[in-house]
């Protein structure tokens, strides 16, 4: 799976021509799972124009209420009613500028489920909880307190460690693997041999540059992409990624 999360980028006529060009490019893949993630403003014009293609519709973010007095957010159900199959649900910067806390994730990850949504829950440690040696600590309470009282249908799991996060710093092909193999035995506590079906996305300064080496790791089962997904002929490199290493 390569999901493109556009984060606050793109007007809607701007998201209206990528897809137009990138669904053509990317029409013959049929062996990835291709999802966009494209701001709220844009979902209803993007979902029309991924109609018929490959490519999936996801939001970034979403509240967990099913409607009523709560200003500016948007429900579930409205995404699914706009065309969302997917949404990305607890991204460190919803974390660390929203102060999104594991309960709200666990919450807004319950309310999506019960819609009918997938999820795509990211997880990752900061540079500091990195240099202490709390990584797999914050990994644990993450998945533990972010999937509490979940099931492991519909989901897909992305680590981000948020040092990697638009800095052009990327995880090393071994840090990425030992912290995706951690967070499946993780999993495996959780959901049992379920687990072993859940994909694993790596995400933080992926680039065609070094998609290949990333996905070659027997964990890492797809990519979650910003900076490298904002243009076309970026975004369907990586979606050409070298499947062969594997
Ligand atoms: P980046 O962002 O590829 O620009 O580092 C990844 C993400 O935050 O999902």
């Amino acid at each position: 799976m390569l999901a493109a999360n556009w984060k606050m980028n793109k007007t809607v006529s701007e998201a209206r021509e990528f897809v137009n060009t990138f669904a053509l490019a990317v029409k013959d893949i049929t062996d990835a799972e291709i999802i966009i993630a494209p701001p709220f403003t844009s979902l209803m014009a993007v979902g029309e124009a991924l109609r018929g293609t490959n490519i999936r519709l996801s939001a970034q973010n979403v509240f967990y209420e099913e409607k009523g007095a709560y200003t500016g957010e948007i429900s579930p159900a409205m995404l699914k009613d706009a065309g969302c199959e997917y949404v990305i649900i607890g991204h460190s910067e919803r974390r660390q500028y929203f102060l999104e806390t594991d309960d709200i994730v666990n919450r807004k990850i319950k309310a999506s489920l019960k819609h009918g949504l997938n999820i795509i829950f990211c997880i990752g440690e900061t540079l500091e909880e990195r240099e202490k040696g709390r990584t797999f600590d914050i990994l644990k309470t993450q998945v533990t307190n972010g999937l509490k009282d979940t099931d492991s249908e519909n989901l897909v799991v992305a680590y981000e460690p948020v040092w990697a996060i638009g800095t052009g710093r990327t995880a090393t092909p071994a840090q990425a693997q030992e912290a995706h193999k951690f967070i499946r035995e993780e999993l495996r506590k959780l959901f049992g041999a379920n687990a072993d079906s859940i994909r694993i996305l790596y995400g933080g300064s992926v680039t065609p540059e070094n998609i290949n080496s990333l996905m070659a790791c027997p964990d890492v089962d797809g990519g979650l992409v910003g900076g490298a997904s904002l243009k076309s002929d970026s975004f369907e490199k990586l979606v050409r990624f070298n499947r062969r290493i594997k």
